[in-house]
């Protein structure tokens, strides 16, 4: 379970977060909504350690993540993937090598152990053909693919995903969201959702939270969040929003 409990920081001369609070039990996928600038990312850089709190606690499976030295964080990573927006591969290694980069950074694996698995996660999110192909030369929806195959080289437990649709057209998107629900079944990964996109969340959330003023303003199931009055929940999972 991934844990916030009271979770104050302050970036430049601004209160981000003003005491969340939220539990992420495994085998979820908990959806992260919000406004653009109040903090999901921020949020999501806390839970692998990236930002430590001014105040407030952050656990993993019970772990005190902030009080972690760099070699308890290396660990910690191995079991989290991070999915970055638009994949942010590195354009100048092939894509195979990209997926390869958190196995070569934390394990003492053979040459051939790396290929193997990078096959086999490449296979999972249907890219096994493009392992050699340059960032630059694949488009979008094909690029987070890739992304997705690095976040989970690792065989990590958790993913946390930041705006994994964003930019892509809703056939690719729902492919995209297709296979984090997948990931989650087959796999059982635990996923933390950063997006905008109601189609997201329906699509592969089974929670949703929606940050306001610093803090979890509304929390729910995907059902509760839809069928909610309330204002943040109209905004992003009533009519009209997309
Ligand atoms: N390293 C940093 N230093 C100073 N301010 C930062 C830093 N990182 C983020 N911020 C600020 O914190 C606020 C929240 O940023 P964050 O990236 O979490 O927003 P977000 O909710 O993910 O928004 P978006 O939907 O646009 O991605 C923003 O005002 C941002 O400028
Ligand atoms: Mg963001």
């Amino acid at each position: 379970m991934i844990e916030l409990q009271n979770v104050h920081k302050r970036l430049g001369d601004r209160d981000i977060l003003k005491g969340l609070s939220v539990k992420i039990p495994k085998g979820v996928n908990y959806v992260l909504m919000g406004p653009s600038g109040t903090g999901k990312s921020v949020t999501l850089k806390h839970v692998i350690g990236i930002f430590k709190p001014d105040q407030g606690n952050v656990y993993v499976d019970g772990q005190d993540v902030p009080a972690m030295d760099q070699k308890q964080l290396m660990a910690l990573r191995k079991r989290m993937g991070y999915l970055f927006q638009n994949g942010a591969l590195i354009n100048w290694l092939s894509v195979g090598d990209n997926v390869a980069l958190p196995l070569r950074e934390h394990s003492r694996i053979s040459k051939s152990e790396v290929d193997d698995r990078v096959h086999e996660v490449l296979k999972l999110v249907g890219m096994d053909h493009a392992a050699k192909q340059g960032p630059p030369d694949i488009s979008g929806g094909m690029k987070l693919r890739a992304g997705l195959a690095r976040a989970l080289v690792t065989n990590p437990e958790y993913v946390l995903y930041d705006e994994p649709n964003a930019g892509l057209d809703p056939i690719i998107s729902h492919q995209i969201h297709e296979l984090i629900a997948e990931v989650r079944d087959t796999l059982s990964v635990t996923g933390l959702i950063v997006t905008h996109s109601r189609a997201c969340a329906t699509q592969c959330g089974d929670r949703i939270g929606i940050l306001e003023g610093g803090g979890i303003g509304i929390e729910g199931s995907v059902d509760e969040i839809t069928n909610s009055d309330h204002p943040l929940a109209r905004a992003f999972m009533g009519m009209g929003s997309d």
